[in-house]
């Protein structure tokens, strides 16, 4: 037997429908009334005393590490004039942004909250390297409005790189909170930010290959639905492009959308597949292998960091102005979305088998079926886009790129036993 809910034999007072539309009216007019009348959100005292940013010695950083080499104005709006806010600066792919636009020349202003979700230690590493090459790494929320609005009033940027978010599939059986937080809430404060501002700056992001979700048909290409994600991170990155397609729609808002596919190299992501594969392989801990239905192979479009960074340059240079000011639309704005893969899908058995090389250690391999985690069975990226409107062509193999991985993670972590726990 069913149980039904209580409310199912609660019976409606017998109002008639005006007076129930006229009450109805009034408390719409009241909560209008409220969210309208009602103050700025206040910087709690418990934000103001947890504050790592603030003052005129912040501002002056702020000021120097967002100035561009050269001040005068460039024709082509390339290289060396533009001023970049960088979120998620201290993670994997923003602080090898970050480093190249600075070394090209732009200013760099970084902004990250250094949370948890993996090793921050990994994360104040990349901030130190990312100091001494001049970029400024300001530690917040990307939630925080006020500051926000504060980098705004200090530096009008000509670009924001959104790459702040919560990564990774698995993680959100976990924690499904954070990924709302810093994916769907934060994507919307820095959308907001950005259409406040005055000059409005162009805004590239990070979506993910991930939105493909349980499609079949490969390679994945940009005109394909996207309506099946197979996580709750998946999600979010659909819902951002959503997003992204209504602030450009109301605001006037320059957006890009890059969907990087399965990101690798040196400085990389510990809760990634690869690099704890190393880890693992090292310590002679065994490591698990997933398969299909039919024991047939998972594979990844692996994509390496250099190839994704020109990527991302391609996509700043090649981005249209906002035609928005100040919170009005002037006219229609570039929407765009890219798909940043290295078109040529490898079974993560060979990539095992590339690590054993590299790493001269035999694996203990379990392999097991795919478990429902959010994992999908393969990602294969259909570039023709990218390539035409972002002159973006990656050249870098699987083999080529591990080399790198492996020499990089060798250094890091050697004769360092507590970086690698
Ligand atoms: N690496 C990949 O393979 C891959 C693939 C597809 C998409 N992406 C996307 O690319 C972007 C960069 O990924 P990554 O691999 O460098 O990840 P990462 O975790 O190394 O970097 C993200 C950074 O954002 C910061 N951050 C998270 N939430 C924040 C918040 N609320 N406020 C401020 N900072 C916050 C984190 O501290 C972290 O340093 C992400 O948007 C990710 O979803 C990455």
């Amino acid at each position: 037997m069913v149980d039904r809910p209580p409310y199912v034999h609660r019976r409606w007072p017998n109002y008639s429908a005006p007076k129930l539309i006229f009450w109805a009216s009034i408390f719409a007019a009241l909560i209008l009334f409220l969210i309208f009348h009602s103050p700025p959100p206040e910087i709690s005292s418990e934000r103001r005393t947890a504050a790592t940013w603030g003052g005129l010695n912040w501002e002056k950083r702020v000021q120097i590490s967002a100035r561009p080499r050269s001040n005068s104005p460039s024709h082509s709006g390339g290289a060396g004039h533009l001023s970049v806010l960088v979120t998620g600066a201290a993670g994997f792919v923003g602080s090898h942004v970050s480093t190249a636009l600075k070394r090209r020349g732009d200013g760099v202003v970084g902004l990250d909250n250094f949370n948890s979700y993996y090793d921050p230690s990994l994360k104040r590493s990349r901030q130190k390297l990312l100091e001494k090459s001049g970029v400024f790494v300001v530690e917040g929320d990307i939630n925080d409005a006020v500051l926000l609005h504060t980098l705004f009033d200090i530096v009008a940027f000509t670009h924001v790189v959104h790459l702040a978010a919560q990564a990774g599939v698995r993680y959100a059986m976990k924690n499904p909170g954070s990924y709302v937080h810093s994916n769907i809430a934060g994507l919307v404060s820095i959308f907001e930010a950005c259409k406040s501002a005055n000059p409005q700056p162009s805004i590239v992001w990070a979506s993910s290959s991930s939105v493909y979700g349980l499609n079949s048909k490969v390679p994945f290409s940009e005109k394909d639905q996207t309506d099946k994600p197979a996580s709750l991170y998946a999600a979010t990155k659909k819902a951002g492009e959503e997003i992204a397609h209504t602030y450009n729609h109301i605001y006037g808002l320059s957006i890009t959308g890059l969907r990087f596919f399965t990101v690798y190299g040196p400085w990389g992501r510990p809760d990634m597949a690869y690099f704890f594969f190393t880890k693992d392989i090292l310590k002679g801990k065994p490591i698990q292998i997933f398969e299909g239905p039919d024991h047939s192979s998972v594979a990844r479009d692996f994509t390496y960091i250099d190839d994704i960074v020109r990527g991302c340059l391609g996509a700043i240079d090649t981005a249209e102005k906002s035609t928005g000011s100040g919170g009005k639309k002037k006219g229609v704005a570039q929407l765009r979305v890219f798909n940043l893969g290295n078109t040529s899908p490898v079974p993560v058995i060979k990539l095992v088998s590339i690590l054993e090389k590299l790493l001269k250690v035999k694996a203990k391999k379990n392999v097991l079926p795919m478990p429902r985690n959010g994992d999908v069975l393969f990602t294969h990226a259909n570039i023709s886009s990218a390539k035409k409107e972002l002159h973006y062509k990656p050249t870098t193999d699987l083999q080529t790129g591990l080399k790198k991985f492996v020499h990089w993670y060798l250094e890091y972590y050697s004769g360092n036993s507590e970086k690698r726990s």
